[in-house]
């Protein structure tokens, strides 16, 4: 069972590790100057971008934004809970545990998600034992192996078979002492709506278990053995189901993934199945749900290319489209201003000749055919000129059509390199002069206030606003403020937080200031403590900067911000006063001009706020 450990364990684990060694089980460090650096395990790229700061115990990657402390290495390499990396740890450095109770409130939910743990594992094995052993189960053995599944791989996958009847599970699930009600929960049965008791789910069909990255059963889905609808029923979400989190055969696909630096996403249970029996194994499957960013965010710890796979060409314009903005929004970093580079986000879309599926794909072709294939799937840009040309074709009136298609997503990728390339591509594919397309682009991303359908917020706005002063400097206080933990309570006391404008800084700013409060510690210590992972590597990125800070610098900066707000509102105060006095002396003409400053003043304090907006949303 999970249970807390107490703040000091964790200092004490801490302590007695040195991240650099950790690190080093995985990845081949280089010493270079204060810090180590070596080729990241969470992203392929070919020049070491992943630094770990052995001052600091702490580790990022500049190259995917991935960055924390050596319990959030573990988290990542091992794809690990929190508890079970600081158990490995401690074991390794042999510091002892001693198990705290929980609150009755925590011990309540952590046994909750044990007992559906529990359920979904006992349910799992009824439905196999079914499959192999129970007088129905030949039909459906006999449907699998006329697809083609052998058994083993049936055995690997734990697949099941859910008899016919209302009350299989149930029946079953009783004598082991697991009660309808927890059953209920875990999706497996439902109740009637006359309330005179359950039913199970899952009848007369196929069971293929869903297990989460650590290989616990989180729910099941079913399909029918004919042409009946639904053709698949599915568990809904549960305590320990989340959807958009949990991507099938991914516990299978780590090592794989791992090994090959990419991963295949396909759509169903028996394209994934019919993959990795044929061998392709850093395969996973959404299971019919849209990619969510979630699940992007669990991949980029196995593999630095994805590649989409899907049925038709359709589905593959609108997964792209899709993906540009999930991209987005988890590669954009506002740490180093760009990104959607090739490196870190590639991404392709593989689209199988009509009429195909992963599965029957690999029936008809084989393994080596469909890597043959995977190995030209363009990229996600080349994939939509392609597409739009193909849509449009080249005629003057359907070139233009390509290119307003492209705009927006060519906009939203806000490496400028990348999208200069991007831009010559689909110039010299439409035969239009490169200029005239970049142009198109820049008044796209011009148009203030709205932005195009499929860019996200904040994309087309950072494409042309750089940051300002004031974010730049709000960003180098909160640098100080993790590197030089001296000054926080001259930042508290001296109010520096109020000023800021950059809503995110101010968040930033805030959570240093009250985590620190709870006992001041290491920078790696503090990071501990954040949950949200993007604040951590945020934190982490703008703790990795070596300035040699010192208190009289330190003051010195923070009185010229202070400085800097107090001129603004000085000046504003000072504008007010002339208006008035020149309101008394009845000075139209002065009026006028000091009325104009005014609103000048206030569409710069405006323009500034937007952009601090849009940077929080991008
Ligand atoms: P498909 O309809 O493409 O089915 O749905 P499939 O995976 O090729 O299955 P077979 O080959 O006909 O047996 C793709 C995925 O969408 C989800 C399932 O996860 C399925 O694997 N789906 C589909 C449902 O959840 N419910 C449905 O009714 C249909
Ligand atoms: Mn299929």
């Amino acid at each position: 069972m999970a249970n807390y450990i107490s703040e000091d364990k964790l200092s004490e684990i801490r302590n007695a590790l040195d991240i650099v060694d950790v690190v080093s089980e995985t990845v081949l460090l280089k010493k270079t100057g204060k810090n180590f650096v070596g080729l990241c395990p969470f992203h392929a790229e070919k020049t070491p971008s992943f630094t770990v700061s052995p001052d600091k115990q702490i580790y990022y990657c500049f190259g995917c934004g991935s960055g924390g402390n050596v319990f959030s290495f573990l988290m990542k390499r091992d794809g690990t809970p929190f508890g079970e990396a600081v158990r490995t740890l401690a074991r390794r450095c042999g510091v002892d545990i001693p198990e705290r109770s929980l609150s009755p409130d925590e011990q309540r939910r952590v046994s909750e998600r044990e007992r559906l743990f529990e359920a979904n594992r006992q349910a799992l094995e009824c439905y196999r034992q079914a499959l192999w052993h129970h007088s129905e189960g030949k039909q459906a053995l006999t449907y699998l192996e006329r697809r083609g599944f052998l058994r083993a791989t049936l055995e690997v996958f734990q697949i099941g078979f859910a008899p016919p009847g209302w009350d299989y599970l149930l029946g079953s699930m009783a004598r082991k002492k697991i009660t309808p009600a927890l059953l209920e929960k875990a999706g497996l049965v439902v109740g009637r709506k006359d309330g005179s008791g359950f039913y199970d789910r899952f009848r007369e069909r196929i069971i293929f278990p869903i297990f989460d990255e650590g290989g616990r059963v989180v729910g099941f889905g079913g399909r029918v053995m004919d042409d009946s609808t639904p053709k698949y029923l599915n568990s809904p979400e549960t305590p320990v189901y989340t959807k958009r989190k949990v991507l099938y055969g991914l516990n299978r696909a780590k090592e794989a993934c791992r090994s090959a630096g990419s991963v295949f996403i396909v759509e169903g249970y028996l394209d994934l199945i019919a993959l990795h029996q044929g061998g392709i194994e850093n395969a996973v499957a959404t299971l019919g749900t849209a990619l969510a960013p979630d699940h992007v965010r669990l991949l980029t710890r196995y593999a630095g290319r994805m590649v989409l796979v899907y049925d038709s060409d359709e589905a593959g314009i609108r997964s792209a489209e899709r993906c540009i903005d999930i991209f987005w929004k988890e590669h954009v970093d506002f740490r180093r201003g760009d990104v959607f580079r090739e490196d870190q986000a590639d991404t392709r879309i593989l689209v199988l000749p009509e009429g195909h599926d992963p599965d029957s794909f690999m029936n008809r072709y084989g393994a080596e055919a469909f890597k043959r294939l995977a190995q030209s799937a363009p990229g996600i840009i080349s994939f939509m000129i392609d597409s739009a040309v193909a849509r449009h074709g080249l005629s003057t009136e359907g070139k233009i059509r390509v290119v307003s298609d492209l705009q927006a997503p060519l906009t939203a990728v806000n490496d400028s390199v990348a999208r200069a390339l991007y831009a010559k591509q689909l110039a010299e594919r439409v035969g239009l002069a490169e200029a005239v397309i970049l142009e198109r682009l820049n008044e796209h991303a011009g148009r203030s206030g709205q932005r195009p359908a499929g860019v996200p917020a904040g994309a087309a706005g950072r494409a042309v606003t750089r940051a300002t002063g004031d974010e730049r400097f709000e960003q180098r206080i909160i640098a100080m403020m993790l590197q030089f933990p001296e000054i926080l309570p001259e930042v508290v006391d001296r109010g520096i937080l109020g000023y800021f404008t950059n809503d995110r800084m101010k968040t930033l700013g805030e959570s240093i200031v009250s985590l620190w409060r709870g006992s001041p510690e290491s920078v790696a210590g503090l990071l501990e403590r954040v949950e949200d992972a993007a604040i951590r590597e945020q934190l982490a990125f703008l703790a990795m900067g070596d300035e040699s800070w010192n208190l009289k610098g330190c003051r010195t900066l923070l009185t010229r911000f202070v400085e800097g707000h107090q001129k603004k509102g000085a000046r504003r105060m000072a504008i007010q006063k002339d208006i008035e006095a020149a309101e008394k002396a009845q000075n139209d003409s002065e009026i006028k001009r000091l009325l104009g400053e005014k609103q000048k003043m206030a569409v710069r304090r405006e323009k500034q706020k937007m952009a601090a907006r849009r940077e929080r949303e991008g």
